[in-house]
């Protein structure tokens, strides 16, 4: 099928670069020069795992190209929307600037019978006013919100958990529907669940979904704040709730919480839309989930402090990690990165590694030191934090080893990922979140 993807960010992308390897002839179109030049190379914008290789493939076969011109949107039948849908800068709401220019732009090439289907993360609400601009064209407004996870970004497009289709009522709806059947045939053909719904709710599965993994990271960082004043192991309880189905083992890890460009800006959307809908009580323990989500950065700030024996002024302290997660070279909101600017904030020099994340982390925060190899950022440290949990910072990183590097033997684990029997063994002082 012939289809359009609008905004070439992140989501857009992926999702043009994964349409084409299922076979679709995809178009994707942005207003930035340069990330179409470099697409148009296929040369992927940014760290995602097996990108390079479906943007390399579809340009060689002709499937997938990038402009920066929407008059290439004409004749597909499907246009996708994936612009951003940032924090507006003074206020906790989505600002739409990008998906209202995206859907201008387009009208003008729109043919009767078209579909636009929204992907990116917007207000419950917004599609239903999208739609009265894209009617009168003839076109059907859908919304088939995206789940993907930075890191497994390819994997979640192709083969996602599940696919949520939000339609208008009657034949139009059951029709736009269809379409996206055809779209998405190779995933459904292997038993993904598809689901098809009202706008409405399509637009809220998404925030909602991201509000209950925020909640679950920020309830088992409650919980560390318990065990730090009662001797507890956090680690060991989120285990052990988590053998309960109904609770699960994902998303309870530990740490210095949530960050990326999702579920901190996502939440407060959420909130900041319940308001305006008068239903502001809601979803008010959102608040609470962000401001605990923030108060454990400033606890991994805390403890390297304690671990300095008081004081951070004009100590080497090397922080392992930069990216919001591993596998990603997202700098955005993370925590990782926040916690060093803090820590040179209280006066300590602070060098950061990451294998990924450190061209983003020098642009935005020029003031830190940067080192590439991990091994030459330790070398002379007074205190170590673990921030990302790559794999370089806890299954390959011996302790032993890294004794022999650092000046003070001082470690800080953010993730709540290392060993901390063997590097207590190893003759280190073992600092976990949450961990006595
Ligand atoms: C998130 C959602 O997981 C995706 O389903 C969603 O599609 C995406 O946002 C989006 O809205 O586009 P992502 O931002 O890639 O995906 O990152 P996550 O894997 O959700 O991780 C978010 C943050 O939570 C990271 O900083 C991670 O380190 C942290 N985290 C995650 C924890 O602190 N503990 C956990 O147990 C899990």
């Amino acid at each position: 099928m012939k289809l359009s993807v609008i905004g070439c960010g992140y989501l857009g992308a992926v999702h043009a670069a994964a349409m084409a390897s299922i076979g679709h002839e995809v178009v994707g179109i942005d207003v930035d020069q340069r990330k179409i030049d470099a697409l148009s190379k296929g040369e992927a914008p940014f760290f995602e795992p097996g990108l390079q290789e479906i943007l390399t493939e579809g340009i060689t076969s002709g499937n997938l190209s990038f402009t920066t011109d929407m008059a290439a949107a004409q004749g597909a039948k499907v246009h996708f929307v994936g612009v951003g849908t940032p924090q507006q800068k003074d206020g906790y709401a989505a600002d739409l600037t990008y998906v209202n220019a995206a859907i201008d732009g387009l009208l003008p090439y729109l043919s009767e019978g078209d579909i636009v289907a929204g992907k990116s993360t917007v207000p419950v609400g917004t599609a239903a006013l999208l739609a009265e601009r894209v009617d009168p064209t003839g076109a059907t407004l859908v919304w088939n919100p995206e789940f993907l996870r930075e890191g497994w970004a390819v994997k979640d497009t192709i083969d996602p958990d599940r696919l949520v289709a939000g339609v208008p009522e009657g034949p139009t709806g059951e029709r736009a529907a269809g379409v996206l059947r055809e779209v998405y045939h190779p995933a459904i053909a292997k038993g993904t669940p598809f689901l098809v719904m009202d706008r409405a709710t399509s637009e809220l599965v998404k925030v909602s979904a991201n509000a209950f993994l925020a909640t679950k990271i920020s309830f088992i960082n409650a919980m560390a704040e318990i065990a730090e004043v009662t001797g507890a192991d956090v680690t060991k309880l989120s285990e052990a709730i988590g053998y309960d189905e109904r609770i699960g083992r994902q998303f309870l890890k530990s740490g210095i919480g949530f960050g990326g460009g999702c579920l901190p800006k996502d939440i407060r959307a959420f909130s900041a839309r319940a308001e305006e809908l008068g239903r502001g009580e809601s979803v008010a323990f959102l608040r609470q989930v962000d401001e605990i989500n923030l108060r454990r950065r400033e606890r991994a700030v805390q403890l390297v402090v304690e671990g300095l024996g008081g004081s951070a002024f004009k100590k080497n302290v090397t922080v392992l990690g930069a990216a919001f997660k591993p596998h990603s070279d997202d700098i955005r909101d993370s925590p990782a990165l926040d916690v060093a600017v803090r820590l040179h904030g209280l006066g300590a020099w602070v060098t950061v590694t990451d294998p990924a994340a450190l061209d983003n982390a020098r642009r935005v925060h020029p003031q830190l030191n940067y080192v590439e190899e991990r091994d030459e950022a330790l070398r002379g440290a007074d205190a170590v934090i673990v921030v990302t949990e790559w794999d370089d910072y806890r299954r390959e990183l011996d302790p032993s080893h890294a004794g022999t590097l650092v000046a003070g033997k001082v470690i800080v684990d953010g993730r709540n990922t290392l060993d901390a029997g063997a590097w207590r063994a190893a003759g280190w002082t073992y600092l976990g979140m949450g961990r006595p």
